[in-house]
């Protein structure tokens, strides 16, 4: 379980503030993979349109008739404007404020006011289907959407096949949406995620979440490289969530009625599971020192309505709040401290408690050093 000892730095400070190494960035970790861009709840019902930006890239996000999401490049094809400059609700065509073409919802283009071949107001042969908007692969798992930006690559099932597997038992279709908030930190977020798969710190920064002795009481997880994170064995017996009455997955074995994962999808989605609900943490990187946090609530069935569970639902976000305001003030300090050379020179990772962010920074630095190598 511990067998691997890595040095601290795989990755270089830089990583932490330099808009270089940030564009690097954009091009292998955020381009090249699935990347956690939105949560259906954001665009609910069919013909809701929600713009983002998305390693560096203008993207739409579009309910379709059928309840699936769509993703496109946001960008007209008729001379290159941004389509979709604000969140759109229950539209049945997409127009661009330019010159008006208009778009279905599917992404064909279906109106060119008073750009004709028939009347020569447009060129000869110009054939609308070749127009629609250009796709972006773009899949939904659990409510959240995930989009690749690149042709080429896994499959949205080859991507969340290690988590599946790992969450077979949980029957996640029962979870549903029960609450959110959002968070800006001032600091890079490769440091936020590494402070979620930090557990030594817990004692000290955490003092309601135990002693050492309970923040120790874990298994690493890394499973391709793709979960990592921290399995507490009995994190969901032992540490107070407020959510002790709620409903819970059925059929959990034993182990699990006890236990709690904490992992990171990589590259940017943070969970924490245990049997009364789901906590999906989307780590937006906004710029190099600065990152957006939504935290995204799921229940087991009722658990997310029903009002005699309204205090707990809210208990659970207030504890995570409290969590987040006390380690924030640290990860904005570890920032502050990236751009000194001292921050170079560290011991190597403890066999015990860093083996999780020695695995994110790895794969991290294996990405951008893949592209920095075929550069040359
Ligand atoms: S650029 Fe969109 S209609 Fe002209
Ligand atoms: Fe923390």
């Amino acid at each position: 379980m511990h067998a691997r000892v890595l040095p601290l730095k795989e990755l270089p400070g830089r990583a932490y503030w330099d808009d270089a190494y940030a564009q690097a960035e954009r091009d292998t970790v955020l381009a090249r993979n699935w990347v956690h861009v939105a949560s259906g709840f954001e665009l609910p019902e069919p013909g809701d349109a929600l713009p983002i930006s998305h390693a560096g890239k203008p993207v739409l996000l579009v309910r379709q008739a059928d309840g699936t999401i769509r993703g496109f490049h946001n960008v007209c094809r008729h001379r290159g404007c941004q389509l979709v400059t604000a969140p759109q609700s229950r539209r049945a065509l997409l127009s661009c404020p330019f010159h008006l073409w208009a778009y279905r919802l599917d992404g064909r283009l279906h109106k060119t006011p008073f750009w004709d071949p028939a009347d020569r107001t447009a060129p000869e042969g110009f054939d609308p289907a070749r127009f629609g908007l250009m796709p972006v692969a773009t899949a939904t798992w659990c409510d959240q959407v995930f989009v690749r930006l690149a042709d080429d690559g896994p499959s949205f099932a080859e991507h969340i096949a290690p988590l599946a597997r790992r969450w077979q038992p949980y029957e996640l279709s029962l979870a549903r949406y029960g609450g959110h908030a959002t968070y800006e930190i001032r600091a890079n977020w490769k440091l936020v995620i590494q402070n979620f798969l930090d557990t030594l710190h817990l004692p000290f920064l955490h003092p309601q979440l135990g002693d050492v002795e309970k923040a120790k009481h874990y298994v690493d997880v890394n499973e391709d490289d793709t979960v990592i994170g921290i399995h507490y064995l009995s994190g969901a017996v032992d540490k107070p969530k407020g959510d002790g009455a709620m409903p819970i997955f059925p059929n959990l074995p034993p182990a699990l009625m006890r236990g709690q994962d904490i992992v990171v999808l990589y590259p940017n989605t943070m969970l924490e599971i245990v049997p009364g609900h789901i906590l999906i943490f989307r780590i937006e990187p906004v710029a190099p020192a600065l990152t957006r946090e939504v935290i995204s609530a799921y229940f087991v069935g009722d658990g997310a309505t029903d009002p005699a569970f309204a205090s707990a639902r809210k208990d659970l976000l207030a504890a995570w709040d409290t969590l987040n305001r006390q380690d924030f003030a640290v990860v904005t300090a570890w920032q502050a401290a990236q751009v000194s050379p001292a921050a170079e020179n560290q011991p190597e990772v403890s066999p015990v408690w860093e083996m999780s962010g020695a695995a994110f920074r790895g794969r991290i630095a294996r990405e951008v050093r893949a592209r920095e190598v075929g550069a040359r």
